[in-house]
């Protein structure tokens, strides 16, 4: 059996802190509806980090990034590269096979991954249980249903607030992670039926024995990158509730999620040139005809995790600003713009009139603007563009990014 040393992460001082040379730790997160390209932007930085820590989420979360151009989907696992360490902090919420399938895929890559790797003890864990709840719960709400992942990511998060989920650490007392597996189908069956308790406690010890060794709180020194999933918007306390995910999103999360201190961290909101959703809820700019078709096709506008088609839209500044001014961003990353190359106008939402943020949008009255198109982005066109969302967001626009891969990002 495994002991558990410290409670918390700890933040050691490093060499360089020795030496009087700044560290710094960066927190980055979505401002739309997710799959802003978080985990390519995530890969760009994880070269002058140290550490790469999720803190939020669970494998409902698809970051794409290309690790020596081949394209992998993170669902777990930090979006990192051979040179950083990767912690899944207690905020995040954890599907044993899908992270063992995941770490696997990864070692294809960098042989090494397993030996950079540490897990929570507290991380909340997903069982079938809570996957056939979401689905079911979803059937039930019929026309108000969510469009989840189906990952069992609400399930998860409300049987743990009823005190009755499963933590990893329950794993090292086997009699009593068994009998908590029978409570939660107990529970659980006037809504799924019977499930073969057996075997789920089987399935799971198993995928939970092949990281048994990686489950510890880290010693954190160096720069550290909290890597945000979701989008701010999907937040459940400041998103466009009930058409949200089940853990926060916003940058605040950070240190609660991963019990490491990152109040004075750099806040980075990645957005795209557009607006996509998956999944139902308002979206007051989404276009459903040709144009809406000509992104998606462009944009490759499919989900990473569940592969459903991405309903697409112009972009909507003041959603923008809503997340950026939320979340106190820093560093504004635009990305996806060249998807947009070509169109002969592109448009934006510059006014909602009296409707409050982000909660009346179902019946809010859209006022809708158009710049000229551009044909490529080092182009008066496209800076005009750059500039008018400056101008309503009241900062700069750091980076664009212009493609998938590592490189395709250029600052501004
Ligand atoms: P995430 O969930 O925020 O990490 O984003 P996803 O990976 O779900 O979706 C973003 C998609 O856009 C992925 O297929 C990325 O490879 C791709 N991508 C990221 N940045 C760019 C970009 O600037 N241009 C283009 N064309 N594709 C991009
Ligand atoms: P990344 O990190 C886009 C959406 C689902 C659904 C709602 C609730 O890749 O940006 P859930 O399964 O969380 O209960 O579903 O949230 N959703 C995402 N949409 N990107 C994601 O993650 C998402 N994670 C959840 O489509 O509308
Ligand atoms: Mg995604």
């Amino acid at each position: 059996m495994l002991s558990i040393k410290t409670e918390y992460p700890s933040k050691r001082r490093s060499l360089k802190e020795l030496k009087g040379e700044k560290e710094m730790n960066s927190i980055l997160v979505g401002l739309q509806w997710g799959d802003e390209g978080k985990g390519k932007v995530v890969q760009k930085l994880s070269r002058i980090n140290d550490w790469i820590v999720r803190f939020s989420g669970g494998p409902n979360a698809g970051h794409t990034v290309y690790h020596d151009g081949k394209k992998m989907v993170h669902h777990l696992l930090p979006s990192g590269t051979n040179r950083n360490k990767l912690f899944v902090g207690r905020g995040t919420l954890v599907d044993l096979k899908i992270l063992n399938d995941e770490i696997d895929e990864m070692s294809k890559i960098y042989d090494d991954v397993k030996k950079r790797f540490t897990i929570s003890s507290w991380c909340r864990i997903i069982t079938s249980i809570d996957r056939k709840l979401d689905l079911s719960f979803e059937k039930m709400k019929e026309d108000r249903s969510i469009g989840t992942t189906g990952r069992g990511i609400g399930p998860t998060v409300s049987n743990d607030a009823n005190r009755i989920g499963i933590r990893l650490f329950d794993f090292f007392d086997e009699t009593s992670f068994s009998k908590k597996i029978k409570y939660l189908a107990n529970f659980a069956k006037p809504f799924i039926g019977m499930i073969d308790v057996e075997e789920e406690i089987n399935s799971l010890l198993k995928e939970f024995r092949k990281i048994e060794d990686n489950v510890s709180e880290p010693f954190i020194a160096g720069n550290v990158l909290f890597e945000g999933t979701q989008g701010v918007l999907l937040d459940p306390m400041y998103g466009t509730y009930p058409y949200v995910t089940s853990t926060p999103t916003v940058p605040s999360f950070a240190s609660y999620g991963s019990g490491i201190q990152a109040d004075r961290a750099e806040k980075w909101g990645v957005f795209k040139a557009y607006v996509t959703r998956v999944g139902a809820g308002p979206f007051p700019t989404e276009l459903s005809g040709e144009e809406g078709e000509i992104i998606r096709k462009r944009g490759d506008e499919f989900g990473a995790t569940t592969g459903r088609p991405r309903r697409c839209g112009w972009i909507d500044l003041p959603l923008l600003k809503y997340a950026s001014d939320l979340s106190n961003i820093d560093h504004l990353v635009m990305t996806k713009a060249d998807v947009l190359n070509g169109l002969e106008k592109v448009g934006m939402c510059t006014s909602y009139g009296d409707t409050t943020l982000p909660y009346e949008l179902e019946n809010a009255s859209v006022r809708l603007e158009y710049t000229k198109g551009w044909k490529k982005l080092d182009s008066r066109e496209f800076d005009d563009f750059i500039s008018a969302i400056e101008k309503y967001i009241g900062k700069k626009i750091e980076y664009v990014s212009f493609g998938p891969k590592e490189e395709e990002i250029k600052p501004r």
